[in-house]
């Protein structure tokens, strides 16, 4: 595996032939990192599974360049998911829909559904576009950590995560700090009206005000997995606990305006709350090099990307012993 920093536009021609050869390319998106796929190439996407430690049954998004591409994989597209489309691509944000034939059960996990998104970063756009030059069709990446764990948002993170289980021929584009975070907002458009998933983002604030509804929040129904689901998710070593201010030797992240309890290791100070999402993985990851056990965390207040924030975090909480 090669890691190439702020890869030149040849380099990322080479990582776009890598993934039409069936090998893997880790790449930076403005949310996380992916780890890529040839989205049509059973036996590489099989790999993102073996890699992840991931089970089979849990979708994948496909990274597609523009809206252009929806109709290859996916079809009956309601007109409510075309206008987010074209309100909210390139970006934070992955639509759920009626998949095509293209979009085969290696792919959704054996659903009907297909998740699709356009990422809104330079070196990720590029290397879609390249690949579709090549006649690649779209690029299958959930993010780049083991399955349950924290997702990467440093090239160096996926290194740590993952660099022992790539091979050879494998790739990992340096693109630098993911500027959202967190993962995208999921927007499931099988229904007559949206409904959101996994919040991100593109805020269930932004998608109501410009399609003038009040949008279901909660999903409603089980039938759609979304593996943010299950439990144990987006989880560090240390046990993460919540709304708590840490003991000496512990680790604490709040907003700036909350001091360090005495003792504490503070591992972020947020000004506001986009600087909370861009470096909360990365303050969660830098509790588990210093060998922390307790990470405590002041979780922010307000709507918006609180949302996505809230949900990531109390996934990643500690449940108990038990669980
Ligand atoms: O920001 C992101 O979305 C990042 C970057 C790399 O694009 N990707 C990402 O992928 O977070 P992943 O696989 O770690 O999380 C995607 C979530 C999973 O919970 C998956 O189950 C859900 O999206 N998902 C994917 N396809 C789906 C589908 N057809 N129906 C329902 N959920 C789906
Ligand atoms: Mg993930």
């Amino acid at each position: 595996m090669e890691i190439v920093s702020n890869p030149t536009h040849g380099q990322i021609k080479n990582a776009a032939k890598a993934l039409k050869d069936g090998h893997l390319v880790a790449f930076p998106t403005e949310t996380v990192y992916g780890l890529g796929a040839d989205a049509t190439n059973a036996k590489a996407v099989s790999r993102i599974y073996s890699v992840k430690g991931r089970p089979i049954d849990h979708p994948l998004i496909v990274h597609i360049s523009s809206i252009n591409q929806l109709d290859k994989w996916a079809s009956d597209i309601p007109d409510y998911a075309i206008s987010l489309a074209k309100e909210f691509w390139p970006g934070p944000m992955t639509l759920i829909l009626k998949r095509s034939e293209l979009a085969q059960d290696f792919i959704t996990g054996g659903q009907h559904n297909i998740g699709l998104r356009v990422p809104n970063q330079p070196i990720a756009l590029s290397l879609i576009r390249e690949f579709e030059l090549l006649g690649g069709l779209g690029i299958a990446a959930p993010s780049a950590n083991k399955f349950g764990a924290v997702s990467p948002t440093t090239a160096g993170a996926v290194e740590e995560e993952l660099g022992s289980f790539l091979e050879l021929e494998d790739l990992i584009l340096d693109g630098g700090s993911s500027e959202v975070g967190v993962e995208s907002s999921i927007i499931d458009c099988t229904m007559s009206k949206p409904s959101i998933l996994r919040p991100g983002g593109v805020t269930l604030e932004m998608v109501e005000e410009f399609m003038k509804v009040k949008l279901h929040t909660k999903l409603s129904l089980n039938t759609i997995k979304t593996s943010g689901q299950s439990h144990n998710h987006y989880t560090p070593k240390a046990r993460v606990i919540l709304n708590l201010l840490s003991e000496p030797g512990e680790g604490f992240i709040a907003m700036a305006s909350i001091p360090t309890p005495k003792g504490s290791v503070r591992l972020s100070s947020p000004k506001n709350i986009a600087e909370f999402a861009q470096g909360i993985y990365e303050a969660l990851r830098n509790g588990d090099r210093k060998n922390l056990s307790v990470i405590k965390v002041i979780l922010p207040e307000g709507i918006g990307l609180v949302d996505a924030i809230k949900d990531r975090l109390n996934k990643s909480s500690w449940k108990g012993d038990t669980n």
